[in-house]
């Protein structure tokens, strides 16, 4: 074993620096990755925990620092319509999906060209590779510095909630990994990217997310069906995925005492996801919420009920796996 793959639990004790966006940052963030580390990095969904997706040692450490199963796929972040054609077959229906729908947060799983650039461990055996083209503009800077295709999964220790925020990340992974590029602002949609499967049998949901089947739909004029919960093709959407510490009711008009109340529309709550009944915004700020009441005195969690339309569908597919995953 080289000594760049050997880890001592002292040697993941490393000073984590977080720099506010600008040019500088970018600079750094694109220097360390380069010399083949992971960095934090805002996109238009979550917080990415980026890599080198080219350099297997780069993307162990993602692994190694999230402490995540390594049978678990990542997604891989490019920065042009040529890099991700290098990487997987674009389908006559996944390039009408990129055209419509990129830059932005849908992710697709595609088929992995033999001759591509990306090293076996980011697709974990898998012979398709999930693809996204990010509209951020921190992370589009930082795709077009470094060059190379990134692999980056949300930038949370495995189990945990994604993060929305620079503190987020911080208390997650602090000391196991460098650097923090904060934008200081929450993301443009605060929940992760949609995933689907565009196989040659039609488009499969895979996550819920931002973009909505009715969109996909619209773009390639068919329908979308719906992926098993915890299937093996996408090992990271088991139930338990996105789990707060505390126990979690959802559709709760009231809450007890011992309750932290997430209210939505004319539901006020300790704390309003949206006073407005807005699902966007709701959906920007859901995680830091969570993170929010996970962290208060109260011993239990209770979410208003959120309307299951449009980007809602994606918010109670997420308080449903926040509910089964907590604790009690
Ligand atoms: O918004 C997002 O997608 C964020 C930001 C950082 O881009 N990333 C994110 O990554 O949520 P992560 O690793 O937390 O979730 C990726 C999901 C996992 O559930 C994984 O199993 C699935 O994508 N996945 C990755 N490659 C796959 C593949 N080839 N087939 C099926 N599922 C795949
Ligand atoms: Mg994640």
């Amino acid at each position: 074993m080289s000594e760049r793959n050997s880890y001592t639990p002292a040697a993941m004790a490393v000073d984590t620096v977080i720099m506010p966006n600008s040019a500088e940052a970018i600079a750094e963030a694109a220097r360390r990755i380069l010399a083949g580390e992971c960095v934090a990095v805002p996109t238009e969904t979550v917080y990415g925990l980026a890599a080198d997706a080219t350099n297997g040692e780069a993307v162990a450490r993602i692994y190694e620092a999230k402490g995540r199963p390594s049978f678990n796929p990542l997604i891989v972040h490019v920065g042009t319509m040529d890099m991700a054609r290098d990487i997987a077959d674009f389908s006559p229906t996944a390039l009408g999906l990129a055209e419509a729908l990129w830059p932005g947060p849908l992710t697709m799983v595609l088929p992995h060209r033999e001759d591509s650039p990306i090293a076996d461990i980011v697709t974990a055996g898998l012979p398709t590779i999930a693809l996204r083209l990010p509209s951020e503009p921190t992370m589009r800077r930082l795709l077009s510095k470094v060059g190379k295709p990134l692999a980056a999964p949300s930038a949370n220790a495995s189990g945990q909630l994604s993060p929305t925020l620079a503190a987020h990340v911080e208390k997650s992974l602090g000391g196991r990994i460098g650097l923090i590029v904060d934008t200081k602002h929450p993301p443009h949609h605060g929940l992760e990217s949609t995933i689907v499967a565009v196989r040659e049998e039609g488009i499969e949901l895979l996550r819920a997310g931002p973009i909505t089947v009715e969109q996909i739909g619209a773009v390639t004029g068919t329908g979308v069906s719906e992926a098993l919960t915890g299937k093996i093709e996408a090992p990271g959407q088991l139930l338990s995925h996105y789990a707060p510490s505390k126990p979690l009711r959802l559709n709760a008009i009231d809450a007890d005492e011992d309750e932290y109340h997430l209210g939505f529309g004319e539901i006020g709550g300790d704390s309003s996801l949206s006073l407005k009944g807005n699902l966007e915004e709701a959906a920007s700020l859901l995680f830091d919420a969570l993170h929010f009441a996970d962290a208060s005195d109260r011993h239990r969690i209770a979410v208003a009920p959120i309307p299951e339309t449009g980007i809602g569908v994606a918010i109670n597919d997420r308080l449903r796996r926040a509910a089964a995953g907590s604790a009690g």
